[in-house]
């Protein structure tokens, strides 16, 4: 099958070298055996290329069976991946088969497989070398004609060097390596994206197909997509419910480039500078200079709260300085029309706007809210706190668990069992 056609069947939009290259990979290994380890940023597409290696794959008429190694609870995924004898295990009240017996004849896709623990790691290996395994308190060694495609979304090379994943793991997946490439890297895809999913959105939600104006074209040209093409998605989605009028202008969507606020990572806010011509300054100058301003101004906060905690007293607002710290990128940016956050002169003081959402409007409402003091203290308890944590976390990253854990300083598989035990709450 040739390569457009493989991309109309599986629903891939693009037009990037990159994503010409991984297509080609797709098409020499998906008639073969061979296991398939794809990586990649969160939201680049690895799901959705497993699926069409199994689609063009002999086996496309079995099962296609999707594990998320990183959601399964630690003690389980042996007995959930290779099925478990009755009583292996306290909760284990009958035989059951795995995920791996399930997708006999068909492909399993492991996926965020750097998240499987070291005793589930060998009996993968096992099965990678012999197609043989036994079920969980079992002796009796079965066999399995499964097709392994794997993805992560670490660089499972450095997981080897640290000592967390199997380094002869590693070789028997990495037989071939799809790299999924990060959207700022391939910025001919954005708007191709952007045409499908604001066409779908528009079907779904019965509204007319926006337009974009050259500004709004360059904002999103800009943009670091930290969510890549998921978030790109999520964007057209805003664009199409949210915004009236049939032009949408760069004013409209700033809005909904939210990027990402994690301290681990503050350059996911800024936009990607592209060098032009006749810039005075080298980009990647600029881009280290707003690194290095959001990092001071993490650090300014950390040491006002630090402040704070020790009972500084008024002097030390935050607001007086963080401001200017604030300010300075934007004027950078807007020098070359091509801010990403509203700046004061567009804005006013932004104390009116009905929806702040620049970083600063965030921050001062934070701010805001920490230093309202009520007059009896009350507080939540920690339980109900840490909900609320969560719940926001989770809005932020429009329901991304990866990131939500990686925000909260938590493992993926912490806090799947937290919002399971949340769920059962309710
Ligand atoms: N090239 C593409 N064309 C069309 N849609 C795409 C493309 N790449 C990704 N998508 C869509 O973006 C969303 C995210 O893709 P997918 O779930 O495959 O990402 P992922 O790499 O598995 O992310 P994660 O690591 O977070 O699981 C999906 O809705 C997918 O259909
Ligand atoms: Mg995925």
């Amino acid at each position: 099958m040739d390569r457009e056609s493989i991309k109309e069947r599986f629903g891939i939009t693009g037009r990037s070298a990159a994503l010409r290259n991984v297509i080609d990979r797709v098409r020499q290994v998906a008639g073969t055996d061979i296991t398939v380890l794809i990586q990649g940023e969160s939201g680049t597409g690895k799901e959705l290329i497993a699926e069409a290696i199994h689609g063009l794959s002999a086996r496309r008429h079995q099962s296609f069976v999707i594990v998320n190694c990183g959601a399964i609870p630690e003690g389980l995924i042996e007995s959930e991946l290779f099925g478990a004898e009755k009583g292996a295990y306290t909760g284990a009240v009958e035989r059951r088969a795995g995920y791996f017996e399930q997708s006999d004849g068909g492909t399993i896709f492991l996926d965020e497989i750097g998240e499987m623990p070291p005793a589930a790691q060998v009996r993968l290996l096992r099965v990678l070398e012999s197609g043989q395994f036994t079920r969980v308190g079992a002796s009796q060694l079965r066999k399995v004609d499964a097709r392994i495609v794997a993805a992560t979304n670490k660089d499972l090379a450095r997981e080897v060097r640290a000592g967390r994943f199997r380094e002869d793991l590693y070789y028997r997946l990495s037989t071939v390596l799809v790299e999924m490439p990060p959207l700022r890297q391939r910025p001919e895809d954005i708007f191709p994206l952007l045409e499908t999913f604001l066409h779908r959105f528009a079907q779904k939600y019965d509204s007319p197909v926006k337009r974009l104006s050259d500004d709004a074209r360059e904002l999103l040209l800009r943009y670091r997509w930290p969510g890549n093409v998921r978030e790109l998605r999520n964007v057209a989605e805003q664009i199409e419910v949210l915004i009236r009028g049939r032009e949408v202008t760069a004013e409209d969507i700033r809005p909904c480039l939210r990027g990402v606020r994690t301290e681990q990572d503050p350059s996911a806010l800024l936009p990607v500078v592209h060098k032009a011509a006749g810039d005075s300054m080298d980009a990647r100058e600029r881009e280290m200079i707003y690194r290095a301003l959001f990092e001071l101004r993490s650090q300014v906060r950390r040491m006002w709260e630090e402040l704070k905690r020790r009972g500084g007293g008024s002097g030390s607002e935050p607001e007086k300085y963080l401001p200017m710290i604030e300010d300075a990128p934007y004027e950078i940016a807007s020098d070359q029309g091509a801010g990403l956050w509203r700046s004061d002169e567009e804005e006013g003081d932004g104390r009116d706007a009905p929806a702040p959402e620049t970083p600063r409007a965030i921050l001062e409402e934070e701010v805001a809210e920490e230093q309202e003091e009520p007059e009896e203290e009350t507080f939540p308890t920690l339980e109900a706190a840490e909900r609320a944590l969560i719940a926001r976390a989770l809005r932020t990253f429009n329901g991304n668990r990866r990131q939500t854990a990686r925000t909260l300083g938590i493992s993926e598989r912490t806090l799947y069992r937290k919002l399971k035990e949340i769920e059962e709450d309710l």
